[in-house]
């Protein structure tokens, strides 16, 4: 293909016109079940028409006036959020790694505030993905985005992820916070176990360090919860978001407690783009599907079945599948084969899915997805798998594998 476009994508020959709910439709006609949900952005599925006509309306109004005015969508999403989380405040971004940033800056800033910049240090996790930008690829500490762009943002410490030990052995005078995803998503579909979670909460109380979750991934209901960590009880004090809270609209944000966004006041940070009025539109209507009596819960029971029905897929393929994990709407399967043997055999079936690291594929249907829906993708899977057993069959006889 000679394309126009850098070429850091190693993208599918596929182009798709238009979309609806769990299915998008390339320009030909054909239709493919969408269980990648753009890498878990479209929570609500494609065309949602709440979200579509709250964007339209809001574009016939006004589209952008920066920060330097009042955004009312944007104050009255703030609060939205304030109001169903541990947060005081929220920052809003373009995306993900915006976030992170956000957050990172905050985390330093709050130690310097309180006399102590000397704990700019953060811990992360092995296998943790955070995003692009130069601090968060240090963040993530992956040796593949590091390479070739210079040094090192200096002021992070990777330990294992899930290690316990390794995280106290990790903590010097100048550490400031933790910084992790309650489950990994980039990193394969790792759930950071509730108990681990809890421990990490307390070690940060201990030690007057701050705890940052990435929920960018596995935020706005993916896991069944509005936000993952309900599920261990317990509370960041700051946290980074995107993905599903645009529904495919780019936006993020940081949540945080007053205490610990105490140094972010004025002129300190900034973005021209973050929070405007067409984002916060869509935003505001995506928390009006997410937060209507019994989303959530539906999204558990889908989770639970579609968790079942993959066990089972497991159990009539295990020369294909080797586990699977995950919590609510965002599962993995690791796969015997090459995972992106796996997604290629998929889409053959008209299913998509998402490759992960450790050789995952990830399955983050939009949360709207039905029973019917993951009947569907199942049989897909199936096929998809069958197709497979038939190419090392094949490879067997011919003497390859
Ligand atoms: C957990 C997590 N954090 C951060 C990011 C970065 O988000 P973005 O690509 O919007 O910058 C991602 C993106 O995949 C992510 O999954």
């Amino acid at each position: 293909m000679n394309s126009p476009l850098l070429p850091t994508y190693a993208r599918a020959d596929l182009a798709f016109e238009k979309g609806e709910g769990v299915w998008l439709e390339t320009r030909e006609g054909e239709r493919y079940l969408d269980f990648g949900a753009g890498i878990a952005v479209n929570a609500l599925g494609h065309a949602h028409p709440h979200l579509v006509s709250a964007l339209t309306e809001q574009a016939a109004k006004v589209w952008h006036t920066s920060n330097l005015f009042r955004i009312p969508e944007g104050e009255r999403l703030a609060q939205r959020l304030v109001d169903h989380t541990f947060a005081d405040l929220v920052f809003f971004t373009n995306s993900g790694a915006e976030a992170l940033e956000a957050s990172i800056k905050m985390a330093r800033k709050y130690h310097s505030e309180n006399g102590q910049p000397e704990r700019y240090r953060i811990i992360t996790f092995e296998g943790a993905f955070h995003g692009r930008t130069l601090a968060t690829i240090a963040a993530g500490g992956q040796k593949k985005y590091l390479e070739g762009f210079g040094p090192k943002v200096d002021g992070f410490d990777q330990v294992p992820f899930g290690d316990r030990q390794a995280v106290i052995d990790a903590i010097t005078p100048e550490t400031g916070a933790i910084l992790i995803e309650p489950i990994q998503g980039e990193g394969g579909i790792r759930p950071l176990p509730v108990q681990e979670l809890r421990r990490l909460r307390e070690l940060c109380d201990e030690r007057g360090m701050l705890l940052i979750l990435d929920e960018v991934q596995t935020g706005v209901g993916r896991t069944g919860k509005l936000f993952a960590h309900e599920w261990a009880g317990i509370a960041p004090d700051i946290m980074a978001i995107a993905k599903g809270i645009g529904g495919g609209f780019p936006m993020g944000a940081c949540l945080a407690t007053r205490e610990a966004a105490k140094g972010m006041t004025v002129g300190v940070h900034g973005t021209t783009f973050g929070g405007n009025p067409l984002a916060m539109a869509v935003g505001n209507a995506v928390l009006d599907v997410v937060l209507e009596p019994g989303f959530l819960a539906h999204v558990e029971r889908m989770g639970l079945l579609l968790k079942q029905r993959l066990a089972e897929l497991q159990d009539r393929h295990p020369a294909i599948i080797a586990e699977l994990r995950g919590q609510g709407l965002m599962l993995g399967l690791r796969t015997h084969v090459p995972n992106n043997d796996f997604v290629a055999a998929a889409r053959q079936q008209h299913l998509l899915t998402i490759a992960a690291g450790d050789n995952v594929v990830r399955l983050l249907p939009p949360l709207i997805v039905t029973e019917a829906d993951i009947g569907e993708a199942v049989r897909r899977l199936d096929a998809a798998c069958a197709a497979l057993e038939d190419e090392m069959r094949t490879l067997a006889r011919q003497g390859v594998a």
